[in-house]
C-alpha cells in the first residue's frame, strides 16, 4: 500500500499532457488535447487528454484513466511499478511503509475538528494576551491592515505565539496527543529525531472553516517582509486544499446570484468588511475543477477579482476557463490604482468598489480588450488579424443572439461592417458544429460497445439498469459532497441497489475512498477506463446539481425494481392468472 498522499503528490507533479506527449503527438482542442490513440488503430483522433481533470480518455476504444493508468498501459507495468516509474521521473522517493499491522496512528474526524476549534480559540485568545508579541500582532491586524475587533472576531483571527512549547503544552493539556497534532498538521515531526514542533509560530492566524462550520485548517501570515509570507496547513484527513474555499461558510447564503472570487485571505476579509459578504478565495493554490464545481452549487455567476499584476491576469485566464467549464457565468473586475481588492478598498472605499463591481466586464469584453491591445488598428494587416481573432472568439459562443451582440460590438471597435464579420463568424461556427456532430456519432458507437462487455458482463442483460448505475457512479466520482450525502444517510443508497456486479464493486470503492480518488490498485486498466468514461460522460452534461443526483438515484432504484420483477420466478399465483388469461384468449378465438 502506497499512501494516498504520496500518490497525490506524484500525480500533482506529473504533467499528464507532457507525459503523454512522449508517446502521442497531441494537438490542442479547446482546453483539452487530442491525438491518435496509441492503444487502438485509428485515422481520426479520438484520444483526448483532459488536463483539468488530470485524465485521458479514448472515445474510440474506451481506454482511459490518470497518468498511472497511462503508464501501466504504455509501459506494460503493474500498478505499483507504474507508480514507482512516475515517482522516479517526478523526483519523489516513496517512503518505506510500515508492515500492514504496523502502527499507523488512528484518527477520528470529529476529534480532529474539535482539536482545530480548540487551537483556533487558543490563537484568538493569544491575540489579546498581555505581552509585547501579542501587541505587535494585534497592531498589525488592527492598525496596519485596518481590521476592527468585530471583523477579527467574525473571522476568528488569532496569533500563534513565538514560544517553543506553549502551544503544544496547551493542546496536550487539553487532551490531544502528539500524534493527533501531527495528523492535523498543527505540528510537524522531525523525521530523524522524532521531535514534535509547532507548524505555526509568530504568525497571525486565519482559521479555515468548512461550510458546516468546522475548523478544518489554518493559514498563517508573517507580520513583516520575511518569507514565506503565508504558511498553510497541508492536506490532512479533514482538509483538502483542492476542495475547500475560504469564507464559503459566510458567503454561501449571500451568493446565489453572484460570488466574488479573490486571490487571498486579506482580500476576502476586506471585501466582507466593506459589506460584500459574497466574497471567497481559494487557498494557497490555483483554482481547481473541484473548486469550480463546488462554486457551481452555490452561485450562478463568479466575479473574478484577482490581483492586477501579470500573475493575477494569468490566474484569471485559468479560472475563467475552469469556471465556464462547469457552466458558471464569469465576469471580471478591473481595478485601477490598486493591486488587489484589499488595497483598492482601503484607498478608495466601499462605494468605489461597488461601482467597479457593477461595471465588471463579461468574458467577451475582457477577451476583446486583450485582443485589441495586441494590435494597432491603423495598420491593415493588424486590423485583419484582430478581426480574425475576434471572429474566432465569437464563433465559440453557443447562442446565436449572443454572437449577434458581439459581432456588433466588435464591428464598432474595428470600424467594419457587421455583415462582413458575420459571414466569417457563421462560417467558423458551421465548421465547429460539424466537428461536434462527428464526435457525437463516435460517442454513440462507443456506447454500443456494450454488446460484448468484458468489464461489466452484466451490462448486456440489463443495459437500462447499468446505465442508471453509471450515471450515479459518475456523479459520485466527480462530486465528493454526494458521497457525503450517501455516507451520512441523507440519500438512501447501498451496494445492494447495484445489480451489476462490476458497478457494485465500483460503488464500494467510491464509498471507501470517502471523497478521495478511489484506490486503483484493485482495478485493471480496462476497468479504470470504464470508470473514466462514467466521469467524462457526466462532466459533459450541464446540470449536475444535487437534484439531478437524487433523480439519478431514484431512476436507478426504479430501473432495478423493474428488472428484479422481470427476473423473478413466477409465483403459483402468477402462473394461475397467466393460464386464466391464456384460456380466455383461446375462448375468444373459438
Ligand atoms: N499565498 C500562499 N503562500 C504564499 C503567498 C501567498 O499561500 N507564500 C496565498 C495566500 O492564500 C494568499 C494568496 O496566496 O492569501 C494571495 O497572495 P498575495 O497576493 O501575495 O497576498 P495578499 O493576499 O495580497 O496578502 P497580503 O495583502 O497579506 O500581503
Ligand atoms: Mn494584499
Amino acid at each position: 500500500m502506497i499512501p494516498r498522499q504520496v500518490i497525490d503528490e506524484i500525480l500533482a507533479r506529473t504533467d499528464i499532457g507532457q507525459l503523454i506527449s512522449k508517446y502521442v503527438t497531441l494537438q490542442r482542442a479547446g482546453s483539452n488535447m487530442k491525438g491518435l490513440c496509441p492503444f487502438h488503430s485509428e485515422k481520426t483522433p479520438s484520444f483526448t487528454v483532459f488536463p483539468s481533470e488530470n485524465s485521458f480518455y479514448c472515445f474510440g476504444c474506451g481506454v482511459g484513466g490518470d497518468a498511472i493508468t497511462f503508464i501501466r498501459r504504455a509501459e506494460n507495468l503493474d500498478y505499483v511499478d507504474a507508480v514507482e516509474y512516475l515517482a522516479k521521473s517526478a523526483g519523489i522517493t516513496i517512503p518505506e511503509q510500515p508492515d500492514r499491522d504496523g502502527l499507523l496512528p488512528k484518527y477520528d474526524r470529529k476529534r480532529l475538528f474539535e482539536m482545530n476549534r480548540t487551537a483556533a480559540k487558543y490563537f484568538h485568545k493569544c491575540l489579546y494576551a498581555d505581552n509585547q508579541y501579542a501587541k505587535v500582532a494585534y497592531e498589525y491586524l488592527h492598525i496596519k491592515r485596518g481590521l476592527t475587533d468585530a471583523t477579527i472576531k467574525h473571522f476568528g483571527l488569532g496569533f500563534a505565539p513565538n514560544g517553543y512549547g506553549e502551544f503544544i503544552q496547551y493542546m496536550t493539556g487539553a487532551g490531544y496527543t502528539l500524534d493527533e497534532l501531527v495528523i492535523g498538521n498543527l505540528c510537524g515531526r522531525d523525521q530523524k529525531t522524532g521531535r514534535v514542533f509547532t507548524s505555526f509560530y509568530n504568525r497571525v492566524m486565519f482559521p479555515i472553516i468548512d461550510v458546516s462550520g468546522n475548523v478544518i485548517a489554518f493559514g498563517g501570515r508573517v507580520m513583516d517582509n520575511s518569507t514565506p509570507k503565508y504558511k498553510n496547513s497541508s492536506d490532512t484527513p479533514i482538509y483538502n486544499k483542492r476542495r475547500n474555499i475560504y469564507a464559503l461558510n459566510f458567503a454561501k447564503d449571500a451568493c446565489a446570484e453572484e460570488m466574488i472570487l479573490c486571490e487571498g485571505y486579506m482580500d476576502v476579509i476586506a471585501v466582507h468588511a466593506a459589506g460584500f459578504t459574497n466574497a471567497v478565495a481559494t487557498l494557497g493554490t490555483a483554482i481547481t475543477p473541484e473548486h469550480a464545481r463546488l462554486m457551481k452549487r452555490y452561485t450562478k455567476c463568479v466575479v473574478i477579482s484577482y490581483d492586477m499584476d501579470e500573475a493575477g491576469r494569468n490566474a484569471a485566464d485559468k479560472a475563467m476557463k475552469m469556471l465556464e467549464e462547469v457552466g458558471l457565468e464569469v465576469r471580471l473586475i478591473k481595478m485601477e490604482g490598486a493591486k488587489d481588492p484589499d488595497e483598492f478598498i482601503r484607498k478608495f472605499g466601499a462605494d468605489r468598489f461597488k461601482a467597479i463591481l457593477s461595471g465588471s466586464s463579461t468574458k467577451f469584453d475582457y477577451n476583446m480588450e486583450r485582443v485589441l491591445s495586441k494590435y494597432s488598428l491603423s495598420v491593415p494587416q493588424d486590423k485583419i488579424n484582430a478581426a480574425n481573432e475576434l471572429c474566432k472568439l465569437i464563433s465559440e459562443v453557443y447562442s446565436a443572439a449572443e454572437r449577434d451582440v458581439y459581432i456588433h460590438a466588435a464591428a464598432k471597435k474595428l470600424d467594419m461592417a457587421p455583415s462582413v464579420l458575420r459571414q466569417d463568424v457563421e462560417r467558423m461556427t458551421y465548421r465547429k458544429q460539424k466537428d461536434e456532430k462527428k464526435k457525437d456519432v463516435q460517442t454513440v458507437r462507443q456506447s454500443s460497445l456494450g454488446f460484448t462487455d468484458k468489464v461489466n458482463p452484466d451490462y448486456v442483460r440489463m443495459p437500462a439498469v447499468a446505465r442508471c448505475e453509471e450515471a450515479v457512479l459518475g456523479l459520485l466520482m466527480l462530486y465528493p459532497q454526494y458521497v457525503e450525502l450517501v455516507r451520512d444517510g441523507k440519500v438512501d443508497l447501498t451496494q445492494n441497489d447495484f445489480m451489476t456486479a462490476f458497478n457494485a464493486r465500483v460503488f464500494a470503492s467510491v464509498l471507501e475512498a470517502n471523497g478521495d480518488p478511489i484506490d486503483q490498485e484493485n482495478f485493471t486498466t480496462d476497468e479504470i477506463g470504464r470508470m473514466t468514461k462514467m466521469k467524462i460522460g457526466r462532466m459533459e452534461l450541464a446540470d449536475n446539481s444535487e437534484r439531478v443526483f437524487r433523480d439519478c438515484v431514484d431512476n436507478l432504484k426504479e430501473a432495478a425494481a423493474k428488472k428484479r420483477q422481470e427476473a423473478a420466478p413466477l409465483t403459483p399465483q402468477d402462473l394461475l392468472s397467466l393460464i386464466d388469461a391464456k384460456r380466455q384468449e383461446q375462448g375468444q378465438e373459438e
